[in-house]
């Protein structure tokens, strides 16, 4: 654990609104926080360097330190079972399709009271599919088949006490694959004293120890207990419209798939609710592939999936509140916490007041984006990045190192899975100023939060007045958020929208608005949220783009919505129809430069680069060392890009690890529209006017506002953005 972290509970707040922070420190005297509001969160010596004003004077106190835990792994607790009474015999079964080989047992389903040591649990481990029954003083009595699982195939598990025949009896039998499987059973005598009952919630993917331990990797579906020894577990189902005889709870997963709660569909209706987001939606042992909606055919995707590395919301007690002042300006900003030479720094943002704008530009943060990223573990901190962290005084903790706060929508889970949600609710490393992504050779090797802080230094340097607001902002309000502002600017990298946030910015254009987007491989994956799951995001990697991983066939809709996932342009809508350009290509971080194209002299462009006598514009920078570089977007016509679009610049000179976006090519020669591949690695300044005055300034690289402060900010990137700003801030 990192001796001092925390989260807040929301990202931005306008005057008048607290944000609750919740600390953990293990420090043995007491912290202090303070605020402090950020310029530029770059560390790197060879730019501006980091500005961030130390504001403790308008807040500063000191609270105790406290440890708070974070415990990962999912499961679902049925709190409603504690005061269930089971005397007789007892069947306990679920259909399960295990993902992770291990050591240790992987609990099914438990009733199990750590301190009085009674209960039951139905596991499987090496030695197969376990039963575990406590004896009253003595030590629990266990039986294990014997013989082990196979990984991503369906089985029926069970145990079986029947008091009447004294046997215990666990099994299991495959359910798919080709060879045909009998039934696989081991019986020993069941002593009287057994005993099968535990004032205790039920836990189905874990056991209560007295934390949740033993957590299930894996899919379960239709977990049930019956009251009756079943004479033939293996030929047991749990039909919603013909339950099990002697049936005592049977959990349906295909209910309320949407959300938290399990539906037992049992006499005694025992639900519970899921703890840490498993994944839900997902395909379950009946599942044909004649539907791939979860929504056409529910009892399909009766599974859930669950992982021992899930995590949703940490939980931590409020430390303390900070109520936003009536003036304090909109514009980003830091809790400084500090104990023992240990500092942290958790980052929210101010935005105007409700309904009142500051200013006529806006900066949209791409939190959604920030959250996707949330603990991305690369596996690139290796002796030289570290010693470079240390040099520039970087922040100094990374995921690589810190598995215990759950990883990213680019990461994993350990059993191979693809992660599909993101949650804000929990220490997030990577959203920290002074944080490093990559070893740049040419550069500071920032992205997200960080990098977008070019652009605000840039901004302040250039008395640009702006406002901000964050993607969760606009999702909440819409286009009515947006449309006050004469000019709206994105962030280096703004790729992640639910439909909302998508529809804001098409509403805020279609209603005159300037938009400027000053990054590349944006507005490109589809995410759902949740009103009853607060700070989540879900991406369903499906289908083709530049994916971490892979969704599993059948597993395309999202659970939190129900909305079919992946690219927005395998949704209708190409980025290059909402923004002018699209991801095109992408490389190592590695800038390059634009090349004049002979839009520039268009009487309707030519004020873009008025002033730039250069043809080669951005061979420098802060990213990967040039303003075009590392995701590269084009525009083009068969996907979206406005008529009468005007590409004023375009890059080339990438490196050779550059390829073209998958979702583009039809073959190592063929493009979908018929451009020649090895063309299109390139980033395209386009210009584009909208009907009804609105207007699209995009860039199309990454790497872009990491050039913005070179030779003192006299550049010609940052002259170009200047022209766009001034001339899409006069008046309509
Ligand atoms: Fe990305």
């Amino acid at each position: 654990m990192i001796p001092l972290t925390g989260y807040t509970d929301r990202l931005s707040a306008a005057p008048g609104e607290r944000i609750a922070f919740k600390v953990s420190s293990t420090a043995r005297g007491p912290y202090r926080a303070s605020l402090a509001r950020v310029v530029h969160a770059d560390p790197n010596p060879a730019g501006p360097g980091i500005k961030i004003e130390d504001l403790a004077h308008r807040f500063s106190i000191e609270r105790p330190s406290r440890a708070q835990p974070l415990a990962l792994g999912s499961h679902a607790r049925v709190d409603a079972a504690a005061g269930l009474s089971l005397r007789g015999p007892l069947t306990v079964s679920a259909i399960v399709w295990p993902t992770l080989a291990g050591a240790s047992e992987q609990c099914v389903m438990s009733r199990w009271d750590e301190r009085a040591g009674a209960g039951w649990t139905l596991s499987v481990g090496p030695g197969g599919v376990r039963a575990r029954l406590s004896m009253p003083g003595l030590a629990p009595i266990t039986l294990a088949g014997g013989v082990s699982l196979e990984l991503r195939r369906w089985y029926r598990v069970w145990f079986v006490a029947d008091a009447a025949a004294k046997t215990l009896r666990v099994g299991h039998v495959a359910l798919s694959g080709r060879t045909r499987t009998q039934p696989h059973e081991t019986t020993a005598p069941l002593p009287s004293e057994a005993r099968r009952d535990a004032p205790a919630p039920i836990l189905i993917g874990a056991r209560l120890a007295p934390e949740p331990r033993e957590h299930w990797n894996g899919k379960i579906e239709d977990p049930l207990i019956l009251g009756v020894a079943a004479r033939a577990p293996e030929t047991l189902a749990l039909d919603p419209l013909l339950p099990p005889a002697g049936l005592v709870a049977g959990w349906d997963f295909s209910q309320g798939i949407e959300g938290l709660d399990v539906v037992d569909i049992g006499p005694h209706r025992l639900g519970g609710r899921l703890v840490n987001l498993p994944t839900r939606a997902v395909t379950g042992a009946r599942w044909s592939g004649s539907e791939m909606c979860w929504r056409h055919a529910p009892r399909e995707y009766a599974a859930i999936h669950f992982h021992d590395d899930d995590i949703y919301d940490a939980g931590w007690a409020t430390d303390f509140e900070f109520t936003v002042p009536d003036d304090m300006p909109s514009g980003a900003y830091l809790m400084r916490l500090a104990a023992d030479g240990h500092v942290e720094e958790l980052p929210f943002y101010v935005r105007p007041s409700r309904g009142r704008r500051e200013a006529d530009v806006l900066f949209i943060a791409s939190t959604y984006t920030y959250q996707a990223y949330a603990n991305h573990a690369r596996g690139n901190s290796d002796a030289a990045f570290r010693e470079r962290v240390a040099a520039w005084g970087a922040y100094p903790h990374n995921p690589d190192d810190h598995p215990e706060y759950g990883r990213s929508t680019y990461n994993r889970h350990r059993d191979g899975s693809g992660i599909c949600y993101s949650s804000r609710l929990r220490p997030v490393l990577t959203l920290r100023p002074r944080y490093l992504t990559f070893l740049d050779a040419r550069g500071s090797g920032l992205r997200h939060y960080s990098a977008d802080t070019h652009l605000l230094d840039w901004l302040e340097g250039q008395g640009i007045a702006f406002d901000v607001v964050t993607d969760e902002d606009v999702d909440a309000e819409g286009a009515a958020l947006l449309a006050p502002y004469r000019v709206v600017l994105t962030g280096s990298h703004p790729e992640y929208h639910t439909v909302r946030t998508h529809d804001a910015h098409a509403g805020y254009l279609e209603g005159g608005g300037r938009l400027v987007y000053l990054g590349g491989n944006g507005f490109y994956w589809r995410i759902a949220t949740s009103p009853v799951l607060p700070g989540v995001i879900e991406v369903r990697r499906a289908e083709t783009g530049i994916r971490a991983w892979e969704a599993r066939v059948g597993e395309y809709y999202h659970a939190l919505d129900g909305t079919y996932g992946g690219l927005w342009r395998r949704n209708g809508r190409p980025p290059q129809q909402l923004v002018g350009v699209g991801f095109s290509g992408q490389g190592l971080f590695e800038g390059s430069y634009y090349r004049r194209q002979p839009g520039a002299d268009d009487p309707r462009a030519a004020w873009i680069l008025a002033g730039v006598d250069e043809a080669v514009i951005g061979d420098f920078g802060l990213s990967g060392g040039g303003a075009a570089g590392f995701e590269v977007d084009r525009a083009d016509a068969a996907l979206g890009t406005p008529a009468g679009a005007i590409v004023v610049a375009s890059s080339e000179g990438h490196g050779p690890s550059f390829v073209v976006v998958f979702e583009d090519l039809l073959s190592h020669l063929a493009s979908a529209t018929g451009e020649r591949p090895s063309r299109m690695i390139r980033a395209d300044m386009t210009y584009a006017e909208l009907p009804g005055g609105g207007a699209i300034f995009a860039v199309g690289s990454i790497t872009f506002c990491g050039s913005l402060s070179h030779n003192r900010y006299d550049n010609n990137v940052s002259r170009i953005l200047r022209n766009v700003i001034e001339r899409f801030r006069k008046p309509r």
